[in-house]
């Protein structure tokens, strides 16, 4: 450890691992936006609570901003150290603590993948039902410090409906014991929740307790074809009525391109503007029949397919999930709104015409959880465009975005968070006030400024 700095922590931990190999400095200082050249001084990797709250007092007193870092699965720049800071992983930090049955609470370190926890579940005869595509990646830390949302958010709510306790060391080393599980709890501010979605930048979740739930009956997959944006909202209306709701998720023809050129099965014959997939309870199986006749008779569906195996409801499945691995490649300028649900079709017809009047040139590939109100807007980089022009429309992209949502009343991240990414618009969503409340929350929580600084605010 040639900086001082760092041979002072290796003294004071004599056991923490600690890294300045140019391989993890490079893997552990960038999440998935790729966007960033990542810069850190070093990399932590904590074995225990003791050793995270020595590290925060060693970078509290020495001025060394501190990265926490889950899978860095994130797309708006959260997790990236760019800047000399120390990343501290929570890697080594992931286990299952305990499982009280009667509680339904499953006690985990953070850094345990989320695939981890919803198998432990399993394991226990219920659920932990937050799910989403980069499950096998991505932590439950920080699935906590973003509010992680995803595909079954229609019906089991944002991680934050899960979390029934939390452990946290704040920027002063202090270790907090948050809720401790109690289901009521009116004892003033809940801490917990101001944690929950605070992008690193108040404390580190060092431990987490979580509620789970029972299974659900058995459920059901079905694909449909769209032929027209107004119709999408209305079979949304439709299946909320007729079926109790998994999920409901929709992507483009353009999306469709991708996923199959990337080695998905093509679903239909022929191409249709929007697709959706859709999960629900299967014991409403006749009401499953009725929704998809009425959605034909009223021309609102053109085609459909119910998935009749496991196997086949993994396959509609990934038409989904793989979007955003299909097009990686691209290394695609990602979006990621919210408006009322309501609102969705006329803040859809609305942007659609922008872009296509001042971007006609750029694949911009829509999907994402349109009965949560959620869209994701991916524009790809066409070959002959320079990159610096490229970024720079994509920003007027974004603000024409901002503007569209203003006056729609939506957010600029859903569920992305803002980090590094949306954080020039941050003030496009909150008010003046908001924002001044939130820097003072963050000084009080972290005086020295050594939590992720420069995200989020
Ligand atoms: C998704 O819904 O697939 C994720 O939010 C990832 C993405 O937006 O690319
Ligand atoms: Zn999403």
């Amino acid at each position: 450890m040639t900086d001082p700095r760092l041979s002072e922590l290796a003294r004071l931990l004599p056991d923490l691992k600690l890294s300045t190999d140019p391989g993890d400095l490079e893997h552990h200082g960038r999440d998935w936006t790729r966007r960033w050249t990542p810069a850190p001084l070093a990399v932590a990797f904590p074995a225990d609570i003791a050793q995270v709250q020595a590290i925060v007092r060693w970078a509290a007193q020495t001025g060394v901003a501190i990265v926490p870092s889950g899978g860095r699965t994130g797309l708006s720049g959260g997790a990236v150290a760019a800047h000399g800071e120390l990343v501290l992983s929570l890697d080594r930090m992931n286990k299952v603590l305990d499982f009280n049955p009667v509680d339904r609470t499953l006690t985990v370190q953070p850094g345990i993948a989320l695939e981890a926890v919803q198998q432990a579940a399993r394991d226990r005869g219920l659920i932990y039902p937050v799910d989403f595509a980069a499950r096998g990646s991505c932590q439950i830390g920080g699935n906590i410090a973003t509010n992680a949302g995803g595909i079954r958010v229609i019906r089991y709510g944002n991680t934050r409906q899960w979390v029934a306790g939390l452990k946290v060391v704040t920027g002063t080393g202090e270790l907090l014991d948050l809720n401790k599980g109690l289901v009521k709890n009116a004892s003033g501010y809940d801490l917990r929740h101001l944690v929950i979605g605070s992008e690193g930048t108040l404390g580190i979740v060092v431990e987490a307790t979580l509620w789970l739930t029972a299974p659900p009956p058995d459920t059901q997959v079905m694909l449909l074809a769209i032929p027209a944006m107004d119709a999408l909202m209305k079979v949304f209306a439709e299946a909320n009525h007729r079926l109790r709701l998994e999920a409901f998720e929709f992507f483009t023809d353009r999306a469709l391109a991708h996923v199959t050129a990337h080695g998905a099965q093509k679903p239909f014959a022929e191409d249709h503007p929007f697709y959706v997939v859709t999960e629900f309870d299967a014991a409403g199986e006749a009401d499953a029949l009725d929704f998809f006749e009425r959605c034909v008779e009223e021309g609102w569906v053109v085609d459909g397919v119910i998935a009749s195996s496991d196997a086949q409801a993994a396959a509609l499945w990934r038409l989904r999930e793989g979007i955003t691995e299909s097009l990686a490649r691209y290394k695609p300028y990602k979006n990621d709104v919210s408006v009322r649900i309501s609102v969705v079709p006329a803040f859809m017809e609305e942007m659609q015409r922008l872009l296509s009047a001042e971007y006609p040139h750029f694949d911009v590939v829509w999907f994402g959880h349109i009965g949560d109100g959620n869209l994701h807007i991916n524009v790809l980089k066409p070959d002959d465009l320079a990159n610096d022009t490229f970024v720079s429309q994509c920003e007027h992209v974004t603000s024409l975005l901002v503007e569209t949502l203003h006056r729609h009343e939506g957010s600029i991240s859903a569920e992305h968070g803002i980090g590094l990414v949306k954080k020039p618009w941050l003030g496009s969503v909150r008010s003046d006030a908001e924002i001044t409340l939130m820097r003072g929350i963050k000084a009080a929580w972290d005086p020295r400024n050594i939590m992720n600084p420069g995200k989020l605010l």
